[in-house]
């Protein structure tokens, strides 16, 4: 089969041309290939195979395109990158690895193209396209990755136990791609992957996280939650998870399952959101419920404080995966704390309890709906309905409070200076008191959100005080 018409980007014709100088052949590979049968659009890294040098054929490339980019070279991996417009390409010398029973690194042999394809981690990466002049474009693919690509299936060219055993991170990655691409993985790999498990641990956080993401990220994301459970890799990387799974009856009554329930609002969520954080919090917004729950007779299953309970875990969990604990992971951490406000508010919407509402999640309360909304999975359509109306009373009810009060952002209408300058004070713990009588009264609607009015409440909690005016 030949599909030139993949190649007809002008970097190809410079590659085959560099190729053809240096006397070696060379193929395109992996991701670009996968990704333009399956009309996913222009994949963005391209991977280069050379037979021979991939760093001599890298600066060959550059020689020849006009302002010469810079060829940067990774000497211990033996692989060179270039940037040409907004496309990496990576080229790489075809290799052949053998693995001892004695090293975890394999030995390196310069190898053929298809060496170089058995070493891959899927048959859908690894179908080659030729770059060589006389055949131009023709596909490669000694392991049927094409069909595989019909089928939607997952499949490792050689035994899966000796890929995944290779590179462990490769069972995250089979999952990733199940989940991305809505594919199936072959039962031989599947179990492959369940007897690899406690090989992730040699993978580093930061890569096991970018797949995690690349999974979070999906439309669907429960299939690769699903995959993880399933094949004993979730208890690894995020037994935070595991630990929801399970339903306990206790005289007769039962809790729902948090595990399947967290999945369901993470799906939920990614149809009304790409923002790979707030998919975070919706798949962390239970985490707390496993080391709460309690059971009485009076009240049955209950999770105390388990909003508190996750965000604290929250950090610790992307502590663990060496994820950023930046203003990133603050937010992932508010969301996880405020996720029941809503709820509790819907039963009966007022008009400060949504100004405290506003108050507290700042900028974040339009994000904090959608997950509130997202985690509505109750199976009865009455129930549905009417949790979705509330949340959209909340909603409007938020608009109209903040169009009058602006408690978003709030910004005391008198400052701590105009309460000094008042009173003739020094900082002191006045201030901070009369500033918070300002701010409850504002929230609680005694008041409106202006300066007079607040100035005239100063000076009642002033004199409530005992503190004496300032004459001027
Ligand atoms: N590859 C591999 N084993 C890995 C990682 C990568 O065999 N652990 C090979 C595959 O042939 C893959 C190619 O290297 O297609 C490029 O890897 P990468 O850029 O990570 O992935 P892509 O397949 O390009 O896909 P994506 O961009 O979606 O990650």
């Amino acid at each position: 089969m030949n599909l030139n018409q993949a190649l007809t980007h002008p970097i190809f014709e410079i590659i085959s041309k560099s190729a053809a100088e240096l006397g070696i052949d060379a193929y395109v590979i992996g991701g670009f290939v996968r990704d333009y049968i399956l009309k996913r659009g222009q994949h963005k890294d391209i991977d280069i195979v050379a037979i021979g040098s991939g760093i001599a054929l890298a600066k060959q490339v550059a020689k020849n395109i006009p302002n010469h980019p810079k060829v940067q070279v990774f000497k211990t991996y033996g692989t060179a990158m270039l940037k040409y417009e907004d496309i990496e390409i990576e080229f790489v010398g075809a290799r052949k690895e053998s693995y001892s029973e004695e090293s975890r690194n394999p030995i390196v042999e310069d190898g053929t193209l298809e060496d170089d394809q058995n070493r891959r981690d899927f048959t859908i990466n690894a179908m080659a396209l030729d770059l060589g002049e006389a055949n131009f474009g023709t596909l490669l693919d000694p392991f049927d990755g094409l069909e595989d690509l019909e089928a939607k299936i997952i499949r490792t060219p050689l035994d899966p136990d000796i890929t995944y055993s290779d590179d462990p991170l490769r069972m995250m990655r089979a999952i990733r791609f199940a989940t991305q691409l809505n594919f199936t993985i072959e039962p031989a790999s599947l179990d492959a992957i369940s007897k690899n498990k406690d090989r992730i641990n040699i993978i580093t956080k930061e890569r096991i996280v970018v797949e995690l993401n690349k999974i979070l990220e999906s439309d669907v994301p429960s299939i690769g939650f699903l995959l993880l459970e399933q094949t004993g890799l979730l208890q690894y990387i995020l037994p935070e998870l595991m630990a929801l799974k399970g339903i306990d009856e206790k005289e007769g009554q039962r809790h729902k399952d948090n595990f399947y329930h967290t999945l369901e609002v993470v799906d939920n969520i990614a149809k009304n959101t790409d923002d790979v954080w707030l998919r975070w919090a919706a798949l962390l917004h239970d985490i707390g419920k496993a080391p709460t729950k309690k059971f009485s007779k009076k009240v049955g299953w209950t999770f105390h404080g388990h909003e508190l309970a996750g965000s604290k875990m929250a950090y610790r969990l992307f502590k663990r995966l060496k994820m950023p604990l930046n203003d990133k992971m603050k937010y992932v951490q508010k969301m996880v704390f405020m996720s029941s406000r809503p709820i509790a508010l819907a039963q009966d919407v007022t008009d400060s309890a949504v100004r405290r509402l506003v108050f507290d999640a700042g900028d974040h309360v339009d994000d904090l709906m959608v997950l509130c909304e997202a985690d509505i999975t109750t199976k009865n359509p009455k129930k549905f309905k009417k949790y979705h109306n509330n949340f959209k009373l909340v909603r409007d009810k938020i608009v109209e409070v903040e169009e009058r009060d602006h408690v978003r952002n709030f910004q005391p209408p008198v400052s701590g200076e105009e309460i000094m300058e008042a009173f003739n004070l020094k900082p002191s713990r006045e201030i901070g008191t009369i500033k918070e009588s300002i701010k409850e009264a504002i929230l609680e609607g005694k008041i409106p959100n202006e300066h007079d009015a607040a100035y005239k409440l100063m000076l009642e909690e002033g004199a409530r005080l005992g503190l004496k005016r300032h004459e001027v």
